[in-house]
């Protein structure tokens, strides 16, 4: 008897529980009803009287070497009985939660801007043929002006290239549409250019088109000081600057005024106080001729400006290629925007 107790012993001393229901199958083998400690008080009445003590006390330090086990892991395994319990009603955790990227941002606070005084958003492929993007809009073929954006062209077909600006949407849009016309095209533009901190193979562009009776430059201007204020500010001034560009005349490139150093000169706006964001012009009469609008009698304004440039004023980003690499430390900035 006092083996079977003594070998008992043993096997409570090695065993390790490997789950909740391991422990207590453990305590049940030997603290259940049915139990191997009731089974050694059953036979108790057999053991001779001289032996009773010294059985019973064994027995005794057996049970409480089972009990001490059972304390020692009954936490343990808490977790798997916590599992059972998972509350599938919670939140996700939103640390994972994405942002959208600047140029996106920018793009959607430009069109709605212009969204609410009546532009509605058009868009055109971005492989494009001649026609679309320079010979419609004044640049014929061999026009010094094409020098003016380094152009991709698909090597076995000359005619198709990948569009240098967002202007060929506004061909298409004519052709298409009557006056009175009122649109915006955002959209990727692609230049062959060496990649620097300042200019890219591709970039992002927003133009606007105005087609209608006795459009004139004053109308232009009073749009791009209102685009101006409610972009970088109520107190923001603008500043056209003659400029040329084939399909627009007079044409003319607009500064704001830098509201880094309010217009005192600073490293950003090169000690000028203003800042140049975007080209525009009245469209040159042969444009609105060559889309099917008579240029007797409409006539209309057209503008374009880069995101990416108004992107880096607005948030202080001094590298285009950062919009661009999808580093995550970068793009994490946005979020909250
Ligand atoms: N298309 C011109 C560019 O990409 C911008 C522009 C648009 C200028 C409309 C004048 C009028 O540089």
């Amino acid at each position: 008897m006092l083996e079977k107790v003594e070998s008992l012993l043993k096997e409570v001393k090695g065993f390790t529980p490997k789950s909740n229901k391991d422990l207590e199958n453990f305590r049940l083998k030997y603290l259940g009803k049915k139990g191997e400690i009731n089974k050694l008080f059953k036979n108790f009445k057999s053991v001779p009287n001289e032996s009773k003590k010294g059985f019973g006390q064994e027995i005794n330090k057996l049970k409480k070497s089972v009990q001490d086990k059972v304390d020692a892991f009954k936490d343990s395994f808490k977790l798997s009985k916590k599992s059972k319990n998972i509350d599938l009603t919670r939140p996700i955790n939103i640390d994972g939660l994405g942002s959208r990227h600047p140029i996106s941002l920018i793009r959607n606070q430009i069109t709605s801007i212009f969204n609410k005084i009546g532009f509605s958003i058009s868009q055109g492929p971005e492989v494009e043929d001649d026609w679309h993007n320079f010979s419609a809009l004044n640049l014929p073929e061999e026009h010094p002006a094409r020098d003016m954006q380094d152009t991709f062209f698909i090597q076995t077909n000359p005619d198709i290239l990948l569009r240098t600006h967002t202007s060929s949407v506004q061909v298409r849009y004519m052709e298409k549409n009557k006056p009175p016309i009122r649109t915006l095209s955002p959209g990727r533009v692609y230049r062959n250019e060496a990649v620097s901190a300042r200019a890219h193979c591709f970039f992002h562009q927003v133009e606007g088109l105005y087609v209608d009776k006795n459009v004139t430059f004053a109308d232009l201007k009073q749009v791009l000081l209102y685009f101006a204020k409610e972009m970088f500010g109520e107190q923001t001034k603008i500043r056209l600057r003659p400029s040329y560009f084939p399909f627009t005349e007079p044409s003319a490139e607009v500064d704001v005024s830098c509201n880094i150093c309010n217009e005192k000169g600073c490293n950003v706006c090169k000690n000028t106080g203003y800042l140049e964001i975007l080209g525009c012009g009245m469209v040159d009469p042969a444009v609105l001729d060559n889309c099917g609008i008579d240029a007797k009698k409409y006539n209309g304004y057209a503008f374009g400006m880069g995101i990416e440039r108004i992107a880096m004023l607005k948030y202080g980003i001094n590298d285009l290629r950062l919009f661009f690499k999808n580093d995550i430390r970068f793009l994490k900035q946005f979020s909250s925007l």
